[in-house]
């Protein structure tokens, strides 16, 4: 039982990733990994699945040696230099655990930890388990039952999902169009500076995932009267320090634009060219950047980034309020109010202003890319991309093509979301793509339950626009007291509290009540209660309990009915990207797949009964109306495999 002999190059680094796919590290790693560097590094290490730096690994005896970029000389001499060297010593089932004294201490606080942090998985705990077991039982005893352990977990379902997930993941990057283009055979285009108009919450967030990633950005933002044609530009410069600058202090700035005519302001260390008029642009532009600078130091505080890095990131934010400063941007992503006609006027503006290659992208969450592009001469070149909210934080990026976006525009924007770290997912326009529109029928359905889980980060206002755009397409008003819309049951419930100015996290209350020290958490308000005794009192409602478990299915079985329509309709290519969207964009656990993985492992004879069962009980939902390939996949005696499903969208196996 020898500990293997390693020198390692100084940038490698070093982990058990076994417990990512649900497993333990079961050819002993849970046994020896404790008797080399300890318990505390081995439970750290081994229930999370995270890679140390070589030195941290050196540290704590995990490798032996340490090498320059000369590995293979360097390890030969060291290796030359142990050969014939006694093994006696790094034999570890000769070797006591060295903290084994504080083992159950050890393990209960590691065991509460992971079970917070690792909330509902099963491999953290064994993996604790196993650790454990290594330094209450001898080796060859503790290598007995770490195997025990690993077969019980390679056998059970969190693995096997976990073990999908990681392929889905994979998978999703390896896009492809209707039309033959795929990520093999097409070149994106190469993008050097972007712009993004709309300095809100998203915009804010896009830009700080561009200049994380190197990649330069003009921020516009409108001016008073929504106007585009404002001189100011606000620049972030670094070429002057100015930290503790009075607010009401103005400074020639080095890099006033030829047509200002106005004072420059410092504020956070950086430049603001203040123009006479504009103000309110000027301010929400200022809070932007501050915005935008308070995330970044957040970064640097959990050492992810050095305040260095920071200042070379906020060295290549403009600001700006006004389009024509985009003239040169590759890629400009627009993320103003979810308004058609504002989106449409601001891409006829763009249309005009940027150069013909430039590629522009909209990151709206519902609207039809079609009727956007059509503002513009260069569809081919319009495409969405949709980020989440957070932008900065939520890893899914759900790139959107529209009838006349061109391969080169996709290949572009899923390169762009490959370098910005992105997981990033192709679909097809419509109302909602695939994120909202599967989320959304969970959502009607979970609202309906009146039992109000909802995202509390995502804006009550985004919704609130989302379905007034849905009602004026359809020639309506929408007020809270609306029931039906185009037929089909809503429910106007967060209306009722857009109503009352509860946006969510930006205005400190929406579902819940948010504390400005710690506006993460949400606190529930009672306030809220009595908005929704009112609602339904205002709609005629009973109030009555519907049992969680109902709750759950109806929500769950909802989305999935629909994302079988997604994939009937070819909007997702396949039932990964609609579960790596739904792991990525609202945290379905990797540990259950998603809702087409967890609908095959239920059976789909199994999903297209129970669908058909709530569609008898609401019919007045559009949703419940059961996938016509779903119902194809149910009726086949055996259960067809996940990679077969959209194969029966083809006539030969109709
Ligand atoms: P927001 O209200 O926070 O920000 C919109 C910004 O655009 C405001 O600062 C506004 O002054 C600015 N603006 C409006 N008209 C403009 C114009 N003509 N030129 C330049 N700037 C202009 O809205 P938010 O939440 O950032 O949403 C923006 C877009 O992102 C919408 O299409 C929304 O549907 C989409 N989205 C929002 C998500 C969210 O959770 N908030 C998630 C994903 C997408």
């Amino acid at each position: 039982m020898l500990r293997w002999i390693t020198a390692v190059l100084f940038l490698s680094r070093i982990g058990f990733p076994e417990v990512l796919i649900g497993l333990l590290p079961g050819a002993e790693g849970t046994v020896r990994l404790p008797r080399v560097a300890g318990l505390a590094f081995a439970m750290d290490v081994i229930t999370s699945g995270k890679q140390v730096p070589a030195f941290d690994a050196y540290k704590h005896g995990v490798v032996d040696k340490v090498c320059g970029e000369n590995v293979l000389e360097e390890a030969k001499v060291f290796a030359n230099k142990v050969i014939g060297q006694p093994l006696g010593s790094r034999r570890l089932s000769g070797v006591d655990v060295k903290d084994a004294g504080s083992v159950d201490s050890l393990f209960e606080a590691a065991l509460s930890l992971a079970k917070k942090k690792f909330r509902g998985q099963i491999a953290p705990i064994y993996c604790l388990k196993s650790v454990r077991n290594s330094a209450k039982m001898p080796f060859h005893k503790a290598a007995a039952e770490e195997s025990k352990l690993i077969i019980e977990l390679m056998t059970g379902s969190q693995s096997a999902a976990l073990r999908y997930s990681f392929f889905a993941e994979r998978s999703v990057p390896k896009w492809k169009l209707p039309c033959g283009a795929t990520v093999n055979n097409t070149k994106p285009d190469i993008i050097r500076k972007t712009g993004v108009v709309g300095a809100g919450t998203m915009g804010s967030g896009i830009a700080v995932c561009l200049i994380q990633a190197g990649i330069p950005v003009i921020l516009v933002e409108k001016d008073q009267k929504g106007n585009l044609s404002s001189l100011l530009s606000i620049t972030v410069s670094q070429q002057i320090s100015t930290t503790n600058a009075p607010a009401d202090q103005y400074i020639w700035s080095l890099q006033l634009g030829t047509h200002f005519t106005g004072s420059s302001f410092c504020s956070c260390g950086f430049i603001f060219q203040r123009p006479p008029t504009s103000v309110k642009s000027w301010q929400m532009l200022e809070k932007a950047i501050k915005n935008i600078s308070g995330i970044l130091d957040g970064t640097v505080r959990v050492n992810r980034m050095t305040s260095k890095q920071k200042d070379q990131c906020m060295g290549i934010l403009k600001g700006a309020s006004t389009i024509n400063e985009l003239s040169d941007a590759d890629l400009v992503i627009e993320a103003v109010y979810e308004n058609l006609e504002l989106k449409r006027q601001v891409f006829s503006q763009l249309d005009q202003v940027c150069k013909a290659s430039t590629v522009l992208c909209s990151n709206t969450s519902t609207l039809d890319i079609d009727k956007i592009a059509s503002a513009t001469k260069r569809p081919e070149k319009v495409v969405g991309t949709h980020f989440f909210s957070p932008a900065y934080i939520m890893r899914l990026l759900e790139n959107v093509y529209g009838t006349k976006t061109s391969p080169t525009t996709v290949a572009t924007v899923m390169e762009l979301g490959r370098r910005i770290g992105k997981v990033t997912v192709l679909v097809k326009s419509c109302h909602g793509f695939v994120a909202n529109r599967t989320h959304l029928c969970f959502g009607a359905e979970l609202k309906c339950c009146v039992l109000f889980l909802c995202s509390y980060v995502k804006g009550i206002d985004v919704g609130w626009r989302i379905r007034q755009e849905v009602a004026k397409s359809a020639g309506l008003t929408l007020t809270p007291e609306t029931r039906y819309l185009n037929g089909e049951r809503v429910s106007t419930l967060g209306d009722s509290l857009y109503e009352k100015g509860r946006y969510g996290i930006k205005t400190g209350k929406g579902w819940y009540k948010y504390d400005p020290s710690n506006p993460r958490k949400p606190v529930p308000d009672s306030d809220v209660e009595d908005i929704i005794t009112r609602h339904c009192a205002r709609m005629g409602l009973q109030r009555q309990n519907i049992p969680p478990k109902e709750v759950i299915d109806r929500c769950l079985y909802a989305a999935i009915n629909e994302s079988f329509r997604v994939l009937e309709e070819r909007v997702a290519e396949k039932p990964q990207d609609i579960d790596v969207i739904w792991q990525y964009g609202f945290s379905f656990p990797r540990y259950a797949g998603g809702p087409l993985y967890f609908a095959s492992q239920v059976g789909l004879k199994k999903v297209f009964e129970k669908v058909c069962y709530f569609h008898e009980k609401f019919p007045y939902s559009s949703h419940w109306v059961p996938s016509d390939l779903l119902r194809k996949l149910a009726s086949h005696s055996v259960e067809i495999p996940m990679d077969q499903w959209t194969e029966f969208l083809s006539c030969s196996k109709l």
